[in-house]
């Protein structure tokens, strides 16, 4: 498929400035992750990310199969759900993948011409457009597949007052630890199976009307053992970006691979949030218990040849191990978790832009090489 970028001058083809948008997005408005004891995630997430209480939904609130935990950071919001008794879709999920994220909700004006628009293009659906509502108003849901078994829900809110959805009651707790600087979900990525990342690009083009953005192949992403092909397929007003990996053949086993071995199949393989801080950031995330990938101070020694002039103090950046890339809008700070459940599935990233629109491709060897250090320590690479 085509970049729906000129190559040469990064300015978008007249075909896509022309296009109508016909599926409009105003953001992220969930995310939900299906975990083996939500009342025990939501205290990590609270204890060591920072997020604070928002909402809940469970046997109190009338919900007899599952208990939600609505966790808030800034414009973050994060569903944390497990079910209450044996079988079902949500143990099925957990007993296949582990901990992870089950649906990725995007916030809409209209959710069921959400839904038209893409099944017509050939989303399968998850569910058919429904109204729930209680004494704050209603809200219209529905949903389609994406990979493994992943879902993205369209949620339209506009005449909606309450906390979160109904069905959910205001989740007050004297446990309000400090938040950690995270802004907004900035992108996130799925893995996909071996010569899927086409299908899937595919998919989010044409289903969704999202763009090619960026695409990397494995002569950029690849180390001595491992490699991996990326595109990043972004929606019309650049709020969503969804990067899509699929593993390459590398001497030994791709990162992407021992993913897609554990969480059996396809799913999201990070979360990457914004902050206007990373030092600060991350010297909380850190106090707070949070592993992060850990590259060598070698790492450092030509850091400031390679990307020119920066604000911050070098010095700080290595002692936290914070890594830095440029592009040609500008450069920006990331820092990547350690997998934050049993499986070597799931794992965060901190990121900030300063000016630069890119991913960190100049990372992705010093990255990979620490990403290996892990792997090797499991026995999995
Ligand atoms: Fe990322």
């Amino acid at each position: 498929m085509d970049a729906i970028y000129d190559s040469s001058s990064l300015k978008l083809k007249k075909e896509f400035l022309d296009a109508e948008d016909f599926l409009p997005l105003n953001g992220t408005d969930y995310i939900e992750l299906y975990v083996g004891n939500a009342k025990q995630a939501a205290h990590f997430y609270k204890t060591a990310f920072g997020f604070q209480s928002l909402a809940y939904a469970g046997l109190e609130t009338g919900m007899k199969d599952r208990v939600s935990y609505v966790l808030k950071q800034d414009k973050i919001r994060m569903v944390l759900t497990s079910p209450l008794g044996p079988g079902g879709e949500i143990n099925e999920h957990l007993d296949k993948h582990g901990d992870g994220v089950k649906n990725v909700a995007l916030w809409v004006d209209d959710a069921s011409k959400s839904w038209k628009e893409t099944t017509n293009r050939g989303a399968e659906s998850g569910f058919e457009p429904k109204t729930i509502e209680d004494e704050n108003g209603k809200v219209v849901l529905s949903a389609i597949k994406t990979y493994g078994d992943t879902e993205h829900i369209f949620v339209e809110r506009g005449a909606y007052d309450g906390i979160f959805l109904p069905g959910y009651k205001v989740w007050e707790s004297d446990y309000n630890p400090e938040g950690a600087g995270l802004k907004f979900i900035d992108h996130m990525v799925g893995n996909v199976g071996w010569g899927e990342m086409n299908k899937w690009v595919e998919f989010y083009a044409k289903v969704m009307g999202f763009a090619q953005l960026i695409s990397f192949d494995d002569k950029d992403i690849s180390t001595d053992y491992t490699a991996l092909m990326s595109k990043v397929m972004t929606n019309g007003n650049g709020r969503i970006k969804f990067p899509i990996n699929e593993p390459a053949e590398g001497k030994k086993k791709s990162q992407i691979e021992e993913y897609l071995d554990f969480y059996h199949g396809s799913g999201v393989q990070h979360i990457a949030v914004a902050t206007d801080n990373i030092l600060d950031t991350v010297t909380k995330l850190k106090s707070n218990g949070v592993e992060f990938l850990y590259v060598p101070t070698s790492y450092y020694d030509d850091l400031l040849d390679r990307v020119g002039p920066i604000d911050e103090d070098l010095e700080a950046l290595k002692k936290l191990g914070i890594l830095i890339d440029k592009d040609e809008d500008g450069y920006l700070l990331q820092l990547f978790t350690k997998p934050v459940g049993d499986r070597p599935t799931l794992f965060f990233e901190i990121i900030q832009r300063k000016g630069a629109k890119s991913f960190g491709k100049g990372n992705f060897k010093a990255l990979f090489e620490a990403i290996e250090r892990e792997q090797e320590s499991r026995g999995t690479l």
